[in-house]
């Protein structure tokens, strides 16, 4: 059993990835599916589509490989994360589409609950804002809409989980209803300081505690796979949120390091170690990973559009054909054009949290091409990743050295990596191995069942590709940065 089978549920796609024993890959497979936006501010998935492409990317991946599952140490799944399932446990069937965690439904509630003053008590216990981002106020909202299902749920015939729990139910046939700390930690229902779901949270967003899973540490056993999912059962050994997957995958395990993961948006974990950093500045206070029942903290920064920026001047505006072209054209954009975009589309998350906050463009001039519009887009996940970084710094003194690692499809443009690293004014490094995710959940399926070694070891084996140092000139830095303050100022709802 020479191979680990990470399973990498994400928002856009799932993808199955097989790794050898050193952790090298042997194959990936990938499929896309349907996002669902039946209202505006709304986004579903349907958990079948979630399942489905799972399963097939599962069985592509060990087939790409060469390998049966008999050559399987473990499986580990790591997953989008707040995505909320509620389904019947009778017949593993979902009474209702997935609401995604970009999903702002909930956002009256949300509002109410900060208005009757809960915010700060669930800030302490939660270490999370009222946001419709977290998974309770979904799961309420579903119980509330779909007939009958508010007295199914506190008759234990419901069950809920994040997407982790849900395939691990389906992969299980149903015998194990689980989640580990970093999934329970998105939830508005967990008291990160105790380790337990908390009564009172339940009660107040409307969650009846017998439909939660139970929650486990991040390397445990999950149990087993149902005969047919592939030709043998398999242990599942691993299961983190996926950007606690990849702090796991960039092997940040020591307080003061950081990661930064650009996708669709950007998540920024630092490690906190032992000490839950309960922020000042809007950030939030989650589980990084927990191994052996010791939980490792975090202190975490959201942005929603990172890369959703570039899909954006490709498929809303047509300026580009392809993502990869945006730093080319970025590098050649007219130095003395201030040109800001605020991308705002689906609100703006920490530290700002302005749910009814919508995108800008600012400095427009008759001489401003797609050039500076490119630059505008790539500058704004560096300006977004400086006030997450800030935020950071302003929160706890560890954080004063910290070499941001990167990861995520955009991390491969040079041109923005540098544009990041001179505005933080720090160096950023880039990891040879950009699989760092499904890295994460291989790592602690490996650990877990034995075949892979403790943390401090794997660490030594994290490789640098490269790393960008600050070159601008102080000047310059100040006055750009400025005017990005200026522009989210007047962007703000
Ligand atoms: O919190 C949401 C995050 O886990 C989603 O990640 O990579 O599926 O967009 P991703």
């Amino acid at each position: 059993m020479t191979h680990i089978l990470a399973v990498d549920q994400g928002t856009t796609s799932s993808r199955a990835i097989v790794f050898r024993a050193d952790l090298s890959i042997a194959a990936v497979a990938q499929e896309e599916f349907p996002q669902h936006y039946p209202a505006s501010g709304w986004v579903e998935h349907d958990p079948e589509d979630l399942w489905r492409t799972t399963v097939s990317t599962m069985r592509e991946a060990l087939a790409r490989a060469g390998i049966g599952a008999g050559a399987v140490a473990a499986i580990g799944i790591t997953n989008q994360r707040e995505t909320t399932v509620v389904w019947e446990r009778s017949t593993g069937r979902a009474i209702h589409n997935a609401i995604v965690w970009q999903d702002r439904r909930t956002a009256e509630t949300c509002a109410r609950l900060k208005a009757e003053g809960h915010e700060p008590m669930v800030a302490a216990r939660t270490g999370l804002l009222l946001d419709p981002y977290f998974s309770g106020t979904k799961v309420a909202w579903i119980l509330d809409r779909v007939p009958g299902a508010r007295q199914r749920a506190e008759a234990g015939e419901l069950a809920f989980g994040t997407v982790d729990s849900f395939l691990l139910w389906r992969m299980t046939g149903g015998a194990v209803h689980a989640t580990d700390a970093t999934n329970a930690s998105r939830t508005l229902l967990y008291d990160i300081h105790r380790g337990a779901w908390d009564e009172d949270l339940c009660r107040l967003i409307g969650v009846p505690m017998a439909m939660l899973p139970e929650v486990r540490d991040s390397a445990a056993d999950f149990g087993t796979t149902i005969s047919d999912l592939v030709d043998r059962p398999l242990p599942i050994r691993g299961i983190a949120g996926d950007q606690q997957a990849a702090t796991v995958g960039q092997a940040c395990f020591s307080p003061g390091m950081a990661k930064a993961t650009y996708g669709t948006g950007c998540f920024a974990l630092l490690n906190t170690g032992a000490t839950p950093v309960a922020s000042k500045n809007r950030l939030l206070t989650t589980i990084a990973y927990q191994l052996d029942g010791k939980r490792t903290y975090a202190l975490e920064g959201a942005i929603f559009v990172a890369g959703a920026a570039v899909q954006w001047l490709r498929d809303g505006l047509g300026l580009i054909a392809e993502a990869a072209e945006t730093g080319a054209l970025a590098a050649t954009a007219d130095p003395h054009q201030d040109v800001y975009l605020v991308p705002a589309f689906v609100g703006l998350g920490a530290p700002y949290w302005d749910a009814d906050a919508r995108g800008a463009l600012y400095g427009l001039t008759r001489g401003t091409t797609k050039r500076e519009m490119a630059r505008a887009a790539l500058e704004s996940v560096g300006y977004q990743t400086r006030d997450l970084i800030e935020a950071m710094h302003g929160d706890w003194a560890g954080s004063a050295d910290t070499v941001l690692r990167v990861d995520g499809g955009m991390t491969a443009s040079d041109w923005t990596m540098q544009f990041l690293a001179d505005m933080l004014d720090a160096p950023v490094d880039r990891p040879k191995v950009m699989e760092t995710t499904a890295l994460g959940a291989a790592y602690l399926a490996g650990l877990a069942s034995g075949v892979l070694p403790e943390p401090g070891v794997f660490a030594a084996t994290w490789a640098l590709d490269r790393r960008f140092v600050p070159h601008l000139d102080a000047a310059t830095r100040d006055r750009k940065w400025a005017g990005w303050k200026r522009a989210v100022g007047r962007t703000l709802s």
